[in-house]
């Protein structure tokens, strides 16, 4: 997620930028730039680092200078420095872009474009649309098909390389022959045109417009917009006029950051159906039924040979992680262990050449963890990184990886990055037991199955206020158990981790059989039991845990497959969840849990995005 800003008018445009980026650092934060169309030239420019960081670095604005574009990156393609910051200009100097969203076919399309003689100077797949644009403007000829009559050639180009475009974008393009036009094009990514007196703003979205005026375009997919100082207009990337009616816009800045919800906990777990989306997009191959990493393409060898998978992480991450050690072991027959960072850093672990060491981080900056893959690469390990944040020193450190393109989490409560993780590491697992066993069939079923799951998560959020109640009636109980078995033990432990850390409540998470080798000792009606129950191979082994602490007089919160019917005989609360194969339910058993640690923080007053004592990123020992 990446923020776009760009204005034609009769204000000097540089502060207006630099304003508007710093309306929207929240969503991106790791590198920005400007560009200004400055006498027939475009002005780039463009720092690693904050929007305080390029500020530094720019020239006094100049009044005349009214047109430009700015972006605040969150990389997703190559590393946040600054050659691979935007604005991107394409190899001619006449077209400057920004760029929200990801593009799926940049590779196919920049390996086009060198074919014909186009240079590349970034990683980035946007640097692929500016210079796609440019390539069609200096050959708008090109069979034939060039402008329309009457459409001017710098329209034109845009439009015909957005057919060329697979994936998702929110744009804002300058062309220096054009002084006095700006372009705006969206597909996927949002994109909103401020309308004010005789002056224009695009933007991601409207917290970077409301200080300049509440009259807003929104634009649907597939269109675009052309804005000169004598109005705009809008059409479909097919140059097929669309009229759009001005909105007003209603939210105050701190809502539109977050995006109507209270808070971006929330947001972010309401977010996780379209941050798989995301995250499994350009993955999952469906015609050849396989799965595309393409951070790990150069290990798959080493990953598929090795005789030992070792995952290490902190929190949440490690949750995902024991998720891992199950899929690899069911899916891929490899030997893997799961190990909390801090302890495997100090305990003189046993590694041989040719190791596998499988290091999670949604910040990529968690110290113990950063400990870890140095640990592991002396030894001799090969080690690959889940990390969200591109380019941090994990990623940095780790002989290969897997982005989670989720975009930045800010609630402090790890939620979107763990199901992201936990979708990665069944794409990995799914990937590598195909190289080894496992049938085309199979690849194909869970393929699909895991296609199924952001519609299926969808349908457990709409359980929110019912979740919402099932805390209200236990806000008042200090000591919570979670228990599961199987897939669902480590979600077990990852609903106590949410409820400890936002609540305030103590929480301990268990495999449910464990029960009766002591906990069951502190069953009281007062000690709330969350039990993981859906179908699945060990339902009625749990069945029985349940059974065991009601015998107690226990309470029980259960998580059950929608459409069990015995389950409510036994549930003092349900929460019903789509059935899926027992080895992809944790994306799906965790967001009860989620929102019971949510609901249950705001109904006891805490600062749910800044719990006391946490930090988001725990950069020290
Ligand atoms: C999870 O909600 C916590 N914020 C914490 O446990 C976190 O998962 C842990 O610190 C690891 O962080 P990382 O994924 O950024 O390495």
């Amino acid at each position: 997620m990446c923020g776009i800003v760009a204005y034609l008018g009769k204000k000097t445009v540089q502060p207006i930028l630099i304003e508007g980026l710093k309306r929207l650092e929240y969503r991106g934060y790791d590198s920005a730039g400007v560009a200004i169309l400055r006498d027939g030239t475009i002005k780039i420019t463009k720092t690693s680092g904050r929007i305080s960081v390029l500020e530094d670095i720019l020239e006094p604005p100049r009044k005349e200078d009214t047109l430009g574009i700015g972006h605040t990156r969150w990389a997703t393609h190559g590393k946040p420095n600054t050659t691979n910051a935007h604005p991107h200009l394409d190899y001619t100097g006449k077209i400057a872009v920004v760029h929200n969203g990801i593009i799926e076919n940049f590779a196919t399309l920049r390996k086009w474009l060198e074919g014909e003689g186009v240079n590349f100077i970034t990683e980035t797949d946007t640097e692929v649309i500016s210079n796609l644009i440019g390539y069609f403007y200096c050959h708008e000829t090109n069979g034939g098909n060039g402008p329309g009559s009457g459409q001017n050639k710098f329209e034109w180009a845009v439009q015909r390389a957005l057919h060329e475009v697979h994936g998702t974008y929110g744009l804002a393009i300058l062309c220096s022959d054009f002084p006095g036009t700006l372009i705006g094009a969206k597909k996927g990514s949002p994109l909103i045109l401020g309308v004010g007196n005789n002056e224009y703003i695009l933007a991601s979205d409207a917290a970077a417009i409301v200080e300049h005026t509440t009259q807003a375009v929104y634009l649907a997919d597939n269109e675009m917009v052309t804005i000169t100082p004598e109005g705009f207009s809008t059409k479909t990337i097919d140059n097929v006029s669309v009229s759009k009616v001005l909105k007003e816009i209603e939210f105050s800045l701190e809502q539109i950051e977050l995006d109507g919800f209270e808070h971006h906990m929330l947001k972010e777990i309401f977010e996780q159906p379209h941050a798989l989306e995301t995250c499994m997009g350009g993955r999952l191959d469906t015609r050849d039924n396989k799965i595309v990493l393409g951070g790990v393409s150069n290990y798959l060898r080493e990953l598929t040979k090795t005789k030992r998978i070792i995952i290490t992480a902190c929190g949440t991450a490690w949750h995902a992680g024991l998720v891992g050690e199950f899929l690899f072991e069911n899916l891929v027959r490899i030997p893997t262990e799961t190990e909390y960072a801090s302890e495997f850093r100090y305990r003189n672990p046993v590694i041989e050449v040719g190791t596998v060491v499988i290091c999670i981080s949604q910040s990529g900056e968690t110290a113990d963890t950063l400990a870890a893959v140095e640990q592991a690469k002396e030894r001799g390990a090969t080690v690959v990184g889940i990390v969200n944040a591109v380019g941090s020193s994990i990623a940095r450190q780790t002989d290969a990886g897997i982005y989670l393109h989720v975009g930045p989490e800010i609630g402090v409560a790890s939620t979107k990055a763990f199901t992201a993780q936990v979708a990665v590491l069944t794409m990995l697992a799914l990937e590598l037991g195909r190289r080894k066993h496992i049938s085309s069939d199979q690849v194909e079923f869970y393929i699909k199955e895991l296609l199924k799951i952001p519609d299926k998560i969808n349908k457990i959020l709409e359980q929110s206020s019912n979740i919402k109640k099932i805390a209200q009636a236990n806000i008042d109980k200090e000591n919570w158990l979670f228990l599961g078995r199987g897939f669902n033990y480590p979600v077990a432990l990852e609903g106590a981790l949410k409820l400890k850390e936002i609540s305030y409540i103590h929480a301990e998470g268990l495999p449910a059989a464990e029960m009766k080798h002591g906990p069951i000792a502190l069953i009281t009606d007062k000690m709330p039991a969350v039990f993981i129950a859906t179908k699945g191979p060990q339902y009625d082994k749990i069945m029985g845990n349940i059974e065991e602490v009601r015998a107690r007089g226990g309470k029980t919160i259960i998580v059950a497959t929608e459409g069990d019917e015995n389950i409510s005989t036994v549930a003092d609360h349900l929460i019903s969840v789509p059935d899926a194969p027992e080895l992809l339910q944790p994306m799906l058993t965790v967001i009860p849990l989620q929102l019971l640690a949510y609901h249950a923080a705001v109904l006891r007053g805490h600062d749910v995005d800044k719990p006391r004592n946490l930090a988001k990123s725990v950069t020290v020992e």
